[in-house]
């Protein structure tokens, strides 16, 4: 069915702030959602190529993870606990040991952090320059790593910035890999730089790194790169911290985007499809010779969402328990990469990005947006990313079934040759 342009609730521009943002683009009001669908308030449906920017990695609603809520508030289980000890938490924690961590042969204690990614990204900041005695972060081209002040000085968008209304101190910049080009070896021109006392670099607490840039253009980081970034970083004591909130949980294939690559972080960030039902829920994992914070010296009144505890742990359980999810998104990501190899082929773009964390590079804002649209009014949601916008980004729910990713896939090659003019807009 196609979708029809619906007027929202005046309600919205007279008392919300402008800064919003999403619901421009998608400019219905959304009622009930279930997997890969949204349903606007007129009982349209949408295919949801966005997951909540890889919140929603296992689509909405998910049954299982819903009832492990429901039968916990029916209960009466604690909501909010500050950081106290509940039975929830501690769910978790055995659950995250067990499932994740011991298997994978990971020794991390778990920072709660308040529920944003950026918070676990500030606390993962905070954490290395006290460990290390540092004060400057490297962060990379392209980089976004959330808005508040510490990690909007992380991030490379200046449109972001520009909002700080202050300096954004204690960054260095250094340039991702393949960012000057694949004969430039962007890791070797870094070392070069913290190796010379006159390049101005200031010895670094850390580096931040995300192995597929989400925001900033779906930028893959090559496994060898990423190894020689993290070796570079030790070289020059300082912390290797992986920001894997939007690569993470299986959106990129793995649990974390950075397994099989022989890597070790100090530090890694989490979020977004942390909680599984798109509850508010971040977590700093550091290596435990790093938790040296003392007593609340990072706290914040909501690190104990135990309704995320609860939908967290059901998800660890359902999709992490053994390898079958795993397998599944292997196979939904290579349909995937066929699918939009064969649309930027007949268009003459590239690919991005890595698994189920994949787009095309249109190289415009103008077309990418354009194309964008037209999805939208065939009732499938797909946003752009990129420093200029130019990519068109699919982060479709992993759980999606196939018949519903061919279709919605199928929108997107025809909305390409809409507006770019391909032969099947001419044919229909
Ligand atoms: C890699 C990465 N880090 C940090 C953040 C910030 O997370 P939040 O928006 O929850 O603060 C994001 C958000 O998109 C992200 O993609």
């Amino acid at each position: 069915m196609t979708a029809t342009i619906s007027a929202f609730s005046p309600v919205f521009d007279r008392v919300e702030s402008q800064v919003r943002s999403y619901s421009r683009s998608f400019p219905k009001t959304f009622g009930k959602a279930q997997g890969a669908t949204l349903f606007d308030k007129s009982g349209a449906a949408y295919t949801d190529f966005l997951a909540g920017c890889s919140t929603l990695n296992y689509g909405h609603n998910d049954p299982d993870l819903k009832a492990a809520l429901m039968d916990y508030i029916a209960s009466d289980g604690i909501a909010h606990g500050l950081d106290m000890f509940t039975d929830a938490k501690q769910a978790f924690l055995e659950t995250f040991e067990r499932v994740v961590l011991k298997p994978r042969g990971m020794d991390y204690k778990l920072q709660f952090t308040g529920p944003t990614g950026a918070n676990a990204v500030e606390a993962a900041i905070k954490l290395a320059r006290k460990v290390t005695g540092r004060t400057e972060i490297v962060a990379f081209t392209n980089g976004f790593h959330g808005v508040t002040l510490g990690a909007l000085a992380a991030t490379g968008n200046s449109g972001h910035r520009q909002g700080a209304g202050t300096a954004l101190p204690g960054v260095s910049r250094a340039a991702f890999d393949g960012y000057f080009g694949p004969d430039i070896d962007t890791a070797d021109m870094l070392d070069q730089q913290l190796s010379d006392p006159s390049s101005g670099f200031d010895a670094p607490a850390a580096f931040i790194v995300e192995t597929v840039q989400g925001e900033g253009g779906l930028n893959a980081a090559s496994p060898e790169w990423l190894k020689k970034i993290e070796a570079i970083a030790r070289r020059h004591g300082a912390l290797f911290i992986v920001d894997d909130i939007q690569a993470g949980c299986g959106r990129t294939g793995s649990f974390f985007s950075f397994e099989k690559m022989g890597l070790d972080p100090d530090i890694i960030t989490m979020a977004k499809s942390l909680s599984g039902m798109g509850l508010p829920m971040a977590l700093t994992l550091c290596k435990p010779a790093h938790d040296i914070w003392e007593p609340a010296e990072h706290n914040g009144t909501f690190r104990g969402n135990n309704h995320a505890f609860v939908t967290a742990t059901a998800a660890i359980e359902k999709f992490w328990s053994d390898g079958a999810f795993e397998a599944e998104v292997a196979t939904k990501a290579r349909y995937l990469e066929d699918r939009l190899g064969a649309i930027a082929g007949t268009h003459g773009f590239t690919l991005r990005g890595r698994g189920m964390m994949r787009g095309i590079d249109t190289g415009s804002g103008a077309v990418a947006e354009a194309i964008c649209r037209a999805c939208f009014r065939q009732g499938l949601i797909i946003e752009t990313s990129g420093g200029h916008d130019e990519i068109v980004k699919v982060l479709a729910p992993l759980t999606i079934g196939q018949a519903q990713w061919a279709a919605g896939l199928d929108i997107l090659e025809m909305a390409f040759d809409e507006i770019l003019g391909g032969h099947r807009a001419a044919a229909e």
